[in-house]
Formats: C-alpha cells, structure tokens, sequence
C-alpha cells in the first residue's frame, strides 16, 4: 500500500496575515478557501507541486483548531495521507495499535471521506487519512 502526502495542516489565528506570507511572499497558488462546518474552521488551499499546504483558521474558540492555537500558538496540525481505501486503512492500522480519534470516515474538506489517527501513538503528529478518487 503506497501512500503519499495529500497536504499538510497549519493552524493559523489570522488567515488574511498567513496568506500575506504563503500567497503573496512564496507565491503559492490559493486554490479554494471554505468553511468547514464539521471541524470549524475556515481553511485555504495552496497547491505545493503535487501537494498542499491547508491553512487553517478556526471559526470558534472552542474547536480542535481553536485548542491547539490556544495551546501552541500556531504551527503545523496535522499531516494527511492519502490511501487506497479508508475503511481497509482505519481498520489495519486499528488492528496494528493505533489509536484512531474517527472509528468511521467522515466528510472533510472538499467534500472528501477523511479520518483522524490519534496522536497519542504517532510520536505526538496528528495524522489525517483521505481516501484516493476511483
Ligand atoms: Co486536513
């Protein structure tokens, strides 16, 4: 099973301010920029070569994003992998000890099936799943 980097996650407090940098300074392309109600927040997409960079600004406090921002002050959230099948990957990886915060695929950005591993049993990186389009 090859897995390749999707994008990476970066919590941000003020989109406009990181965009200033990402867009306007490394001039990365923005691709989209839209709220996510599920995860609250509001996320911009530049696209990286075959990657992405998503950063993202929470819409509340109270929200994963918001907590690590109040806790961190900002920087890299997550790290998401793209897999062949989610189910497949949430239940082998379940299987081999890993912690999963989304027993079942949920809808993500741009509408994709994704899921969360806990970072409790990936060295403290919280690792977000997406599955590949058939
Ligand atoms: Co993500």
């Amino acid at each position: 099973m090859g897995m390749k980097v999707d994008h990476i996650g970066v919590a941000v407090p003020d989109l406009e301010g990181a965009l200033d940098v990402w867009r306007d300074v490394l001039a990365l392309e923005v691709e989209d920029i839209e709220v996510v109600p599920d995860q609250k927040v509001k996320v911009a997409k530049l696209r990286a070569g075959e990657s992405v960079i998503e950063l993202l600004e929470p819409t509340e406090e109270d929200s994963p994003v918001g907590r690590f921002l109040a806790r961190s002050g900002g920087g890299i959230h997550h790290i998401c992998l793209e897999v062949e099948d989610l189910e497949a990957a949430l239940e082998a990886f379940a299987a081999k000890g890993l912690r999963l915060v989304d027993e079942k695929p949920r809808i993500g950005a741009g509408g994709h099936r994704i899921a969360f591993v806990h970072p409790k049993t990936m060295g403290g990186v919280l690792l977000e799943l997406t599955e590949a389009p058939r």
